[in-house]
């Protein structure tokens, strides 16, 4: 049986165990998948132990994301811009690097009809979190993409690198006064906390969509602001994680699950 695994730090909460073992059943494919905890300094040795007991891939979360790249012997385009990977794979030369974040938040917004294409769209924060997604959601076409923090040099030096691809435009949180947006895209790590960044009224065009990249209690301040504010539609990022799932699993095995039935199965246990 093909070996698969999430290695992280903490790793024991993690839901990509159900979410891999779903895919399985639904795909008829034979492999196990498991949660692994490594400890940082511990990185490098669990690679290679883990690719000596034969270990097909991996999904990579916190906190070795970043620091997994110079491990990899190769790291793909859109992993490389998005500076971090979430997904190894096995090749006989070593693990090869990947980042399915991007794509996983691309597909559910599609999913959930929040499109981009033309549409006016804001996206909070500017952290590891936004640089993941920036590349995919550019490639969309949005009419423009502000990318808003508290203070100023993050959001313009992801502007600086992205704006090759796409209309990227940074912005402080205070000096978006008088803006409109058809789509907000909440990616800040404030709700963690129960927090949310302060922002000037008025933010959201009638009928605007947002979406959080969040899930569970980290969802739930600005699920109140989006609320507070007349959005149309607000859902959180457990679409996306299942997204990124099935964009991993369809690397390792070549097949592509339907997420649907998976993100239900996931808002029925949560
Ligand atoms: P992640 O990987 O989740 O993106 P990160 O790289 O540490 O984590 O980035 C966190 C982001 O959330 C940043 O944009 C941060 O804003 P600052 O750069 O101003 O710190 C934002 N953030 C975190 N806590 C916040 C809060 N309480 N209010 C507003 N923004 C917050």
């Amino acid at each position: 049986m093909d070996r698969y695994a999430v290695i992280g730090h903490p790793v024991a909460h993690s839901k990509s165990p159900l979410i891999h073992a779903a895919f399985a059943r639904q795909t008829g494919q034979s492999l196990s998948y498991e949660a692994i905890d490594v400890a940082p300094d511990a990185l490098e040795a669990s690679l290679a132990a883990l690719a000596a007991q034969g270990f097909r891939g991996l999904n990579v979360t916190l906190p070795h994301k970043v620091e997994v790249m110079r491990l990899c012997e190769t790291v793909s385009d859109r992993a490389r811009r998005a500076g971090a990977v979430n997904t190894l794979l096995r090749t006989d030369n070593g693990w090869s690097g990947d980042n399915t974040d991007g794509e996983g938040c691309l597909r559910d917004l599609q999913r959930l009809g929040f499109g981009l294409r033309g549409r006016r769209v804001l996206v909070l924060g500017a952290g590891g979190a936004v640089r993941g997604i920036l590349e995919p959601l550019l490639r969309e076409q949005p009419a423009e993409l502000v990318v808003s923090n508290r203070s100023p040099a993050k959001p313009e030096a992801l502007a600086e690198e992205f704006r090759a691809i796409g209309p990227i435009r940074p912005c402080t949180h205070r000096a978006l006064k008088g803006d409109r947006f058809d789509l907000i895209v909440h990616a800040t790590s404030a709700g963690h906390d129960g927090s949310f960044p302060r922002l000037p009224g008025q933010l959201l065009a009638a009928g605007g969509q947002c979406y959080d990249l969040s899930y569970g209690h980290a969802f739930a301040p600005f699920r109140a602001w989006a609320e507070s504010q007349g959005a149309a539609q607000v859902s959180d990022g457990l679409g996306m994680l299942v997204e990124q799932a099935a964009a991993s699993f369809e690397r390792w095995r070549g097949l592509r699950p339907d997420t649907a039935p998976v993100i239900a199965q996931l808002r029925e246990t949560a």
